[in-house]
């Protein structure tokens, strides 16, 4: 038995009329008419709102971490805002480029950056590169040797602090395939080597210990694992990385960006640092700013057992509660003040049992076939991990803003599913 879905887990700029739910102005129900389900829906004013608030609060050095959820308007917007960008493979950082984003604006990461990806950012003359091993050093000599470079890079050393999150997405402790160990001396030695080499110019060192990580603690202890790490080198800049948590369900709360800032910042200020402190959030720019629209198809009610109610999505859109056992919540958007007396659980449409999104939601009495179902806090994560598993089509994306639905991905057809076939 619950309530209400909690009016905070829906995106800011969300409006009630007769039980209707409106983002950014425009009915939901309408679009999910006009746009057809699965249908990611953001709310535009909320992603722009979060991104000043990461420049306000971090200023020029705060990335937006493409990875939770990019595409061509994404980039822009992340950028028009005053935020660098992220990119974290090859891909990324095409379709960053291709928006428009000048190179000098990105930050290059990856554990294992190929020649061509490496070519590809110092060719285009991408402003921070972050070094994340020996063979990549090996690498950047190799290609500086070549005429290209010297690439402006960050070191990523891994300080040893346990982050307090799944452990699929910690990172901080010495047992991982990033960066390099603190704790070995290899983090000093990678440091050292760069610094002397002509292939690169050293910016800074950089770190990060994992995402959806909600104790400021962590963070803390991160940012003085770094000053204390980077004290002996003449550096001017500190990155803490991105990991910021979010809210997904009744009960949790997350601290603002501001407060996870400010808690880092205060760290740079008792140490008397003045490297410039950088971060790069993902999840924390865009979770909460959408919510996902999905139409029930059929509800199959297992007395004593459970209720199954599937809809036409499922670990394709959202694979974060079948990799990490993720909860969300489920509302009907005709309905949001409506109780939510029955539990049940919400399931895709792909061939697996373990294809379900929300293990137990609540949803009101008088659910039917048909009706609109969606799960909030789906703006990270989601869309960007999603597939074509079993060949169901991705969704469209919209951006409302003032009332006006901008699609800024279209749903796939099933002749995209046949235009990578050559025979
Ligand atoms: N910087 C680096 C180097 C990262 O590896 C990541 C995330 C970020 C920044 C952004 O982290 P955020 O602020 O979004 O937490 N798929 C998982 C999350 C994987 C995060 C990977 N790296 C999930 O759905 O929870």
């Amino acid at each position: 038995m619950a309530g209400p879905i909690p009016r905070y887990l829906l995106p800011d700029n969300s409006s009630v009329t007769d039980g209707r739910l409106s983002i950014g102005g425009c009915d939901v129900l309408e679009l999910a008419e006009e746009f057809g389900t699965p249908l990611f829906v953001y709310d535009e004013d909320q992603i722009r709102a979060r991104c000043r608030e990461a420049v306000e609060a971090f200023g020029d050095g705060v990335a937006y971490a493409t990875k939770s959820f990019l595409c061509t308007a994404m980039a822009r917007l992340a950028h028009e805002e005053g935020m660098l960008l992220d990119v974290a493979t090859g891909g990324e950082m095409f379709v960053a480029l291709n928006a428009g984003v000048p190179a000098a604006r990105l930050v290059l990461h990856g554990n294992n950056k190929s020649e061509i990806e490496l070519r590809m950012a110092l060719e285009a003359g991408v402003g921070r590169i972050v070094v994340d091993s020996f063979d990549e050093l090996d690498l950047l000599e190799t290609l500086h040797s070549r005429g290209l470079g010297p690439a402006s890079v960050l070191i990523r050393i891994t300080p040893g602090v346990e982050a307090h999150t799944h452990d699929y997405i910690a990172t901080g402790h010495d047992d991982t395939k990033f960066g390099f160990t603190v704790s070995t001396g290899a983090a000093a030695t990678a440091v050292a080597r760069a610094i002397d080499s002509p292939a690169m110019t050293v910016l800074g060192i950089h770190a990060h210990i994992g995402s959806q990580v909600f104790r400021l603690a962590s963070f803390v202890e991160a940012a003085r694992a770094i000053v204390s790490f980077a004290g002996r080198f003449d550096l001017n800049e500190l990155s803490i990385g991105g990991g910021l948590g979010v809210a997904y369900v009744e009960g949790e709360t997350a601290p603002p960006i501001s407060e996870w800032a400010e808690a880092i910042q205060q760290v740079a200020t008792e140490e008397g640092v003045t490297a410039r402190i950088m971060a790069e959030p993902g999840r924390a720019i865009v979770a909460g700013a959408a919510i996902t629209l999905y139409r029930v198809g059929t509800i199959k009610v297992l007395p004593g057992i459970r209720t199954y109610v599937a809809v036409d999505g499922g670990m394709s859109d959202n694979p974060r509660p079948v990799l990490y056992g993720s909860g969300y919540e489920t509302f009907l958007p005709g309905a949001v003040d409506a109780e939510r007396p029955q539990t049940v659980t919400v399931v895709g449409k792909h061939c697996e049992s373990g294809d379900v999104l929300v293990r137990d939601g609540f949803v009101p009495d008088d659910l039917r076939v048909g009706d609109i179902l969606a799960t909030p806090v789906t703006g990270a994560y989601g869309h960007s991990m999603g597939s074509n598993y079993n060949k169901v089509l991705r969704p469209a994306v919209v951006f409302c803003k003032d009332g006006v639905a901008r699609l800024v991905v279209r749903r796939e057809t099933y002749e995209d599913l046949i235009r990578l076939d050559v025979e």
